[in-house]
């Protein structure tokens, strides 16, 4: 007899909304949660203070077995900008230096962004059924540059482990903002000196 948590399990995603049934975690993300990554600080302080809208949510299930540790995490990056730069993720780097990600787009556009943060950078254009390996020790952000949320999926092990500090502190390469109505890619320097 195997132990409860080893047996085959199947959950069910939909798409375009991004909900997962069951849904065992929620976590959501708003502006005063990630601000530090957003070039325009000024206009991530007046966002909180204008009432600090929620930027994305993320609902994940683990699948836990006495031999292993996969998860999946669908993300729902809502439409929006602070100042010119569009909603995005967070951010991170797998703290084990062995352990990749799939992504998964799922609804909407816009770029999954990837940077060593030594030196290679990557911006990968997304729309619905863009599958993307991100090797090990990159850092990845997804932006929405859409008009409708952007929803994808992860497919990672629970032990990779997320490490947020080297993204805040040095940001990515390039950032993802609206310039005559439409979604560039500039340098991040160049954006911090107008
Ligand atoms: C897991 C993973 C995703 C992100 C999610 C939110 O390794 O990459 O599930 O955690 O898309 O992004 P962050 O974690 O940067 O807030
Ligand atoms: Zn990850």
């Amino acid at each position: 007899m195997l132990p409860e948590t080893d047996y085959p399990i199947s959950i069910t995603l939909e798409a375009a909304s991004g909900l997962i049934h069951p849904c065992p975690n929620l976590v959501e993300r708003h502006v005063s949660d990630l601000k530090a990554v957003f070039y325009d600080q000024s206009a991530a302080q007046r966002l909180i203070s204008a009432g600090d809208p929620l930027v994305y949510e993320i609902r994940y299930y683990p699948f836990v077995t006495s031999k292993s540790d996969m998860a999946i995490a669908v993300t729902r990056i809502l439409p929006g900008t602070v100042g010119d730069e569009f909603f995005m993720s967070k951010g991170h780097q797998h703290a084990r230096d062995d352990q990749a990600e799939i992504y998964y787009c799922l609804a909407g556009e816009g770029y999954l962004l990837l940077d060593t943060l030594e030196g290679d950078f990557r911006a990968e254009p997304w729309k619905p059924g863009v599958v993307t390996h991100i090797p090990p020790m990159w850092a990845h952000r997804a932006v929405n540059t859409g008009h409708e949320a952007l929803v994808y999926a992860g497919f990672y092990h629970l032990s990779a482990g997320h490490v947020y500090d080297r993204v805040e502190q040095q940001g990515f390469a390039q950032v993802a903002v609206r310039r005559g109505g439409l979604p560039v890619l500039m340098d991040r320097q160049q954006a911090l000196q107008g």
